[in-house]
């Protein structure tokens, strides 16, 4: 299969192109690395990221902004990031991608378990998440052609939180939650939310 990874070059897109790479062509896309760019936020720009590509079976986004920050302290425009950038980028990924991929394609897409499992501080993150996982239980309904579409739910990634200067024991690696997309990818799953402690 010819797979697209948006955020390939990221802390999780990066385990994800190691686990695909061998058994797949795989174009890696980012916002300013990989073999093509994109900007989850523009709809044109992601157009023109399938224009260019033209052919593939499935599309991965580990990609996606949100902000962290108290349900009082975030602005306007926080909340608008989560929403412009992670929830509809993704949902446009699909929109748009449904025009090109192939006939028993598949979009794997990405929330987080905050979307299920708040904490004080995650009201925006959570609130994405929670419309991804919704978005795609309901759009595997009316996907055409046989396409598939499924969300991976990641914990904290421990490379992350050994980023933030945190105490990474928990956290699960980068390299484990990659299971979960290549499931998706390869599996017969859809409308389903993929909860990446579950296929580790
Ligand atoms: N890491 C965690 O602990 C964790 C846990 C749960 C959920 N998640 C979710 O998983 C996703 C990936 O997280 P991560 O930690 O792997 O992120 P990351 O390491 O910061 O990587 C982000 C990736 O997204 C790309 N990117 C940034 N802005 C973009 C834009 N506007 N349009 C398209 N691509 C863009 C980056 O490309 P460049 O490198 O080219 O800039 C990079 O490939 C996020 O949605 C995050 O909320 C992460």
């Amino acid at each position: 299969m010819k797979v697209i990874v948006v955020g390939a070059t990221g802390t999780i897109g990066q385990p994800v192109v190691k686990a695909l790479t061998g058994r797949h062509e795989v174009v890696k896309v980012g916002f300013k690395d990989g073999d093509v760019q994109v900007d989850l936020a523009s709809p044109g720009s992601i157009e023109n990221l399938f224009k260019t590509i033209k052919e593939f079976d499935a599309v991965v986004c580990t990609a996606g902004l949100a902000k962290f920050g108290s349900l009082l302290d975030l602005t306007d425009g926080e909340y608008m990031l989560g929403l412009t950038n992670k929830l509809m980028g993704q949902v446009n990924l699909v929109r748009i991608g449904l025009k090109y991929i192939h006939d028993k394609g598949s979009f794997t897409l990405t929330s987080g378990v905050l979307a299920r499992e708040p904490m004080k501080g995650s009201a925006s993150i959570s609130m994405v998440g929670a419309g991804l996982e919704g978005f795609v239980r309901a759009a595997a309904l009316e996907m055409p052609r046989g396409i598939r579409v499924n969300v991976v739910s990641p914990p904290f990634v421990r490379e992350t939180m050994e980023a933030m200067g945190m105490d990474s024991s928990a956290g699960m690696p980068a390299e484990k939650v990659a299971y979960a997309y290549v499931q998706s990818v390869e599996g017969n799953r859809n409308g389903e939310v993929l909860d990446a402690r579950q296929f580790a």
